[in-house]
């Protein structure tokens, strides 16, 4: 699991809070799952709230990056949202199959794969360049 310690950080304190929150997020909804692993005793509920509490953080989390881009009108702002809803978008599909499968190895998989993965590499990239300009618009 990705520690925060090494996590990228981006120019805007903000992001960086959302992020070490995302993570914490992340790795609560992992250990969930690792614990259903061990006790597999068909009780879904701890890991369903810990989606649907990455799930409402996500839309908060993209809606401040968004908005804060908005504002000072970054050129890009449209190829970062766009990111933004195809990953909320397939973050939905992935909670409503594992609501109907139950496939705890496929949801801790997307997780901890998809979702991980991506918020490293979208941090790297987009984030850091969104948060560079919003930042240059402060000064
Ligand atoms: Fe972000
Ligand atoms: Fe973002």
């Amino acid at each position: 699991m990705m520690k925060w310690e090494d996590f990228p950080r981006v120019d805007l304190e903000f992001m960086n809070e959302d992020h070490k929150r995302c993570l914490g997020l992340i790795e609560s909804l992992l250990q969930k799952c690792d614990a259903q692993f061990e006790c597999n005793d068909n009780n879904y509920e701890e890991i369903d709230s810990a989606l649907t509490d990455l799930s409402d953080h996500l839309v908060e989390h993209f809606k401040s990056e968004e908005e804060a881009m908005h504002a000072t009108g970054f050129p890009p702002y449209y190829v970062h949202k766009t990111e933004h809803d195809s990953v909320l978008q397939q973050f939905k599909s992935e909670v409503s199959s594992w609501h109907s499968s139950r496939d705890l190895k496929a949801l801790r998989r997307y997780i901890a794969i998809n979702v991980l993965n991506w918020l490293e590499t979208h941090a790297l990239t987009m984030d850091t360049v969104s948060a560079q300009h919003v930042a240059s618009c402060q000064t």
